[in-house]
């Protein structure tokens, strides 16, 4: 087969259309009533980077709207696609428990059938990652006193 089948149909769909990915302004954060939460994180062993964009209600801690940019391969952009969508909804306790493994297991088209070549893995830590920046930030904490349960590249 070709190398294109090693990819899900979410990760080619997500990677050319994605649905959450853009920039979200104090203005747009004020109008939903949220406090804006603005995420950078960068790869060390590829060089690419993400930013993630939260408006957090700060009453419940329930993030209400997520976006991302991207300056990654096509992997980032749907991981980072998927996870965009996996913390709207979710409280910020709730988001950081949010896996690089939830990602990949989020784009699969099957249960059984990876989303994405192993060599491609590394890429969804980079969205795992920068949730944990951005929770640290919320909470302002250190990254490295958030709990992880990171699945290393
Ligand atoms: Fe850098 Fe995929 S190769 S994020
Ligand atoms: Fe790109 Fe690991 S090398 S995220």
């Amino acid at each position: 087969g070709s190398i294109w089948d090693e990819y899900s149909n979410q990760v080619i769909k997500r990677m050319d259309e994605p649905t959450h990915q853009g920039e979200i302004t104090e203005e747009m954060a004020k109008e939903a009533g949220g406090k804006l939460i603005v995420a950078d994180f960068g790869a060390e062993s590829c060089g690419d980077a993400v930013r993630l964009y939260w408006v957090v209600n700060e009453t419940t801690d329930v993030i209400v709207n997520s976006k991302f940019k991207s300056f990654g391969c096509g992997t980032a952009i749907a991981s980072s696609d998927v996870m965009a969508e996996l913390c709207i909804g979710k409280t910020v306790d709730e988001a950081i428990k949010i896996t690089n493994i939830d990602v990949e297991k989020a784009l699969r088209d099957h249960p059984d059938v990876p989303a994405v070549p192993p060599q491609k893995m590394h890429c969804s830590v980079m969205a795992y990652d920068v949730i944990k920046k951005a929770a640290s930030t919320y909470k302002g904490v250190d990254m490295e006193s958030l709990e992880s349960e990171i699945i290393v590249c």
